[in-house]
């Protein structure tokens, strides 16, 4: 027992009961000593809301803090790095506002592209999501203030989403949906975690045991407070036992209550409500013993950081003729969003900035001099078009038609959009598409029609400031999709299991997920996972991987091989071609991202964890690495592979007895089994004896058949207890 649980189980029971609860929308309550805390959103900035006015819904006003990019276009900057020092500094405007827990981040896997809410969540990929939020976890808790990490687990979609069940099988789970969350409780340990609304596999992930206790603190070592979901508790008795510690937000003690009747009459006990206080009682000790002086943020610091930041995310999907990077030249500037840009995503998570930078005034700025025209309209942009020297056409989704709480039905851009579009490529050839939307959206017209595209995604306030940076060649574009952008949406591995029927959702797609699907269907695309160009180009040359102690060292040689300073993302992919069991053709297995002059070269070193070469044994219900030939490719997206190699890694899975139910392939095709196997099965085949009568015809046709069936086949030819025996003699064998 710790001092704390010492001084927790002297507290009467209705005052452990009532640790478990909030006071308000967004604090806990002090009980004898125990200090109360305020938790609030979260991620991309600190929404404090004053006053009595509280909502979940990013309704009513909140206190001005920076609106930093949300995770949809700082995953795109694919820069742990620079995520910490916005934790660093989203940690700083904590304490200078008096919040204690920071709600985020989002790790939650972006799984179909209609999800309302992908704008919050950073990838498709386990691997770097894990990597981003524990970047960020680490930042905001560096300043002593908590972390929560969310939404804990498989919430991929907003339809229903406080009752469907996520239906997905263990494998999937592990080796997809939890494991970002995994790696950020391992890397970053996140002083809090928030559950989820949704079940999963038919249980709330709020009462959900084997979620909650098993994997979260028993697998992985967490010693945090799991927190509810704003009122993702339904029972608030089945969750405590299943391991949550705080609901969220107050029930007014009538779930306090609940709890020391079930405590009372048996049905809940009560060392697992002491647990729970201690836990809280330890958070608020923690944060209010590092919450310092509160002193006003940095907000023109914090400001820069926001515009580096947005400035790095911008990806630059396509640039023919080098249109980009403009310079000083008249322009035509097209669309409603250069004046009132988008530049966040509607909901809990909705910041009210300190400032925002308008894309008009920034290109403006930097095209000083000469004339800029701006026409919201078809009517007038078409002219301004034809008779400026280049046109800037701003075109995304509205707030309206994405936020947490729904889903799309689609992924089109509006109609009037490519109207407008289409009119303006029509009388000038020199187009530069901008992009501003939280959740992907087709792009095959717009690919056709223009020449340049950069895709913003969501920015945060800066990022009109940022993209005329990139426009104008003052910052070199860095970014990477971190998440494919299909031609279509029928070609989402998800489509057909998307959003849940009768509160089901079924994870059919299984581990394809994202480009695992795509690549592994062979699907064409609009622009695959990890794309972005550069002003510059880089070469790849002299690949070398190199077996570690804890997995693989990957070494490239990189050089800017072009006229500009640049930065670049190198990706490194891992596959298993010999696999037994289904896999994608690759998947990221370490970035790095590297600046570079022009003419210089430098070695990138990515180092590969062994556990991210693990898959999910199902039949020994552990994370295993298959033996095999690994293929290694580095490139500079997933579609855009420069160099492969390979490298041969010993095995770590279970030898598991072969057993009357394992089937002859699978004994013949084991390298110790087989020649037992051989020598003593012969006998039962019909018409030959001997090695060479096994041909490999009959080999396939006999493949499926337990051994144990071959008493009742082989007419007598071989007995039971001939196979147990050359079962002992196999499984001794091999052990
Ligand atoms: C959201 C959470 C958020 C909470 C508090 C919920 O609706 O799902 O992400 O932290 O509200 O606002």
């Amino acid at each position: 027992m710790t001092p704390y649980d010492t001084r927790i189980a002297e507290l009467s029971l209705p005052q452990r009961a009532a640790l478990g609860s909030g006071a308000t929308f967004w604090t806990t309550k002090a009980v004898d000593g125990v200090p109360a805390i305020m938790l609030t959103d979260g991620p991309h900035g600190v929404r404090k809301q004053s006053g009595s006015a509280t909502d979940h819904l990013g309704v009513a006003s909140s206190e001005p803090a920076t609106c930093f990019p949300p995770a949809v276009g700082l995953s795109q900057t694919w820069d742990p790095e620079l995520v910490e020092r916005i934790g660093v500094a989203l940690g700083d405007e904590c304490r200078s506002l008096g919040v204690h827990v920071l709600l985020g981040p989002g790790v939650n896997i972006k799984r179909d592209p209609r999800c309302g809410r992908n704008f919050e969540y950073y990838s498709e990929d386990p691997l770097l999501s894990g990597a981003l939020g524990a970047a960020w976890v680490r930042g905001v808790q560096s300043r002593g203030v908590g972390a929560s990490l969310k939404h804990f687990a498989v919430n991929n979609a907003e339809h229903d989403r406080m009752r469907a069940s996520s239906d997905v099988d263990e494998r999937t789970l592990r080796e997809i949906y939890l494991r970002a969350f995994e790696r950020v409780v391992r890397d970053a340990a996140p002083w809090t975690v928030m559950c989820s609304y949704n079940r999963i596999n038919g249980t709330y992930a709020a009462e959900n045991a084997w979620l909650l206790t098993e994997v979260l603190r028993g697998e992985w070592g967490f010693d945090g407070v799991v927190v509810s979901d704003w009122g993702a508790v339904r029972d608030r008795v089945a969750a405590v036992a299943a391991g949550l510690d705080l609901e969220m937000p107050a029930t007014g003690g009538i779930t306090d209550a609940d709890v020391v009747s079930a405590v009372q009459e048996g049905a809940l006990d009560e060392s697992v409500v002491t647990r729970a206080a201690g836990r809280v009682a330890r958070l608020a000790a923690r944060a209010t013993e590092n919450a310092g002086t509160r002193t006003p943020f940095d907000a023109d610091a914090h400001h820069r950081l926001a515009r580096e930041a947005a400035a790095q995310a911008v990806v630059l999907l396509k640039n023919d003729g080098e249109v980009l990077p403009l310079s000083p030249s008249t322009l035509a500037v097209i669309g409603p969003f250069a004046q009132a840009p988008r530049y966040q995503g509607g909901g809990s998570s909705h910041v009210n900035p300190t400032r925002v930078d308008i894309p008009l005034d920034e290109i403006r700025s930097h095209a000083a001099g000469h004339e800029v025209t701006y026409s919201p309209d078809v009517a007038s942009a078409v002219d301004a078009a034809r008779s400026a020297d280049t046109a800037i056409v701003f075109l995304g989704l509205s707030a309206e038609a994405e936020s947490e709480g729904y889903d799309r039905d689609d992924i089109d851009l509006p109609a009037e959009q490519l109207d407008l579009l289409r009119a303006v490529v029509d009388v000038q050839p020199r187009t530069v598409v901008v992009l501003a939307h939280g959740g992907v959206v087709r792009l095959d017209e717009v690919a056709t029609l223009a020449p340049a595209i950069l895709d913003g995604a969501l920015l945060g306030q800066a990022g009109g400031g940022a993209i005329a940076d990139v426009l104008f060649g003052a910052v070199n574009p860095s970014g990477r999709l971190a998440e494919t952008v299909p031609l279509r949406l029928q070609d989402s591995p998800s489509y057909l299991n998307f959003p849940s029927e009768r509160g089901h959702t079924v994870y059919g797609e299984r581990v394809f997920v994202g480009y695992r699907g795509y690549d592994a269907r062979d699907i064409a695309v609009a622009f695959p996972f990890g794309h972005g160009l550069s002003y510059t180009t880089f070469a790849y040359s002299d690949l070398r991987v190199a077996e570690g102690r804890d997995g693989v060292t990957v070494r490239v040689t990189v050089e800017n091989s072009g006229a500009r300073a640049g930065r670049e993302v190198v990706q490194a992919y891992t596959g298993l071609p010999s696999s037994r069991v289904a896999r994608p053709p690759r998947t990221l297995a370490g970035f790095a991202g590297v600046t570079l002059a022009p003419g210089e070269q430098t070695t990138v070193e990515i180092p590969v964890r062994r556990s991210d070469l693990a898959y999910w044994d199902v039949a020994a219900h552990r994370w295993a690495v298959e033996a095999g030939e690994y293929t290694v490719w580095v490139g500079a997206s997933s579609r855009d592979l420069r160099l492969s190699a390979t490298v041969k890694l010993e095995g770590d899975e279970p030898v598991q007895p072969f057993t009357a139910e394992s089937t002859l392939g699978e004994i013949l095709t084991d390298p110790v089994a087989a020649p037992l196997a051989v020598a003593a099965l012969s006998e039962a085949v019909p018409g030959g004896t001997g090695e060479s009568a096994l041909g490999t015809d009959l080999l396939k046709m006999i493949a499926s058949i337990p051994l144990g069936r071959l008493a009742g086949f082989s007419a007598g030819r071989i007995t039971r207890a001939q196979l147990d025996a050359l079962l002992v003699s196999i499984n001794s064998a091999r052990s």
